[in-house]
């Protein structure tokens, strides 16, 4: 994910974090757009999260310009989101992919990353990147998983307490990638 733009420290939440709901099924959880009325949820998530989390500033100028951003609404909450922008002929680049706590291992993750590489290749994207925390080795191995590659290292990318963590540069390349792998699963 790019750096937060203005980072303004925030301790996680100290909320206990809740199960995902036993009737919770990743194929009943609705994949749709957001919309500024989801942003305060999308804010909650983000910040949940995130020690240095994006503004809500940020996610409503997102939407208003026209990125493509998703939500997975379970039920009618919101309990992931992800966020991508796409230069034809270029690259897209992947900005935020972040579930509620509670949520995460049940493949939200995934799904998105399989929505956002189909998005790519419809806007006739040659490659997806995005950064991830070097730290964040969750991530990195998720990503890989479907078909990323470590790319490069951005050098004091990200804003952390001691100063600066370096990110992770990975990247998706459509033309290396044989018909029917990753890209074409939902
Ligand atoms: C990174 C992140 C987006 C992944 O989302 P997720 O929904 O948890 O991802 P998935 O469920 O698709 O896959 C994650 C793991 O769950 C496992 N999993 C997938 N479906 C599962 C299921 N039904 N039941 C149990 N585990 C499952 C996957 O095998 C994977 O294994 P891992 O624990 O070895 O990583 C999420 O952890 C998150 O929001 N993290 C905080 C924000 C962040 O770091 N964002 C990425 C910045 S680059």
């Amino acid at each position: 994910m790019p750096k937060k733009q203005k980072p303004k420290h925030k301790s996680k939440s100290k909320a206990k974090p809740v199960r995902v709901p036993r009737d919770f099924k990743l194929d009943d959880a609705l994949l749709r757009p957001m919309f500024q009325d989801d942003v305060d949820a999308v804010v909650a998530i983000e910040e949940a999260n995130q020690e240095f989390p994006w503004s809500e500033g940020i996610f409503r100028d997102c939407i208003r310009v026209g990125y493509h951003c998703w939500v997975f609404d379970w039920q009618g909450e919101v309990v992931g989101f992800t966020i991508m922008t796409t230069a034809p002929a270029q690259e897209s680049h992947i900005l935020n992919v972040c579930i509620k706590p509670a949520y995460q291992g049940h493949g939200m993750g995934s799904r998105f990353v399989h929505l956002l590489l189909k998005l790519s290749q419809h806007d006739g994207a040659e490659a997806a990147f995005l950064e991830a925390r070097i730290s964040n080795k969750r991530a990195q191995a998720l990503y890989e998983r479907l078909g990323f590659e470590k790319t490069a290292i951005r050098k004091d990318y990200y804003p952390d307490h001691n100063g600066h963590e370096d990110a992770m540069i990975m990247t998706y390349k459509f033309d290396e990638k044989k018909k029917g792998t990753d890209a074409e699963r939902p």
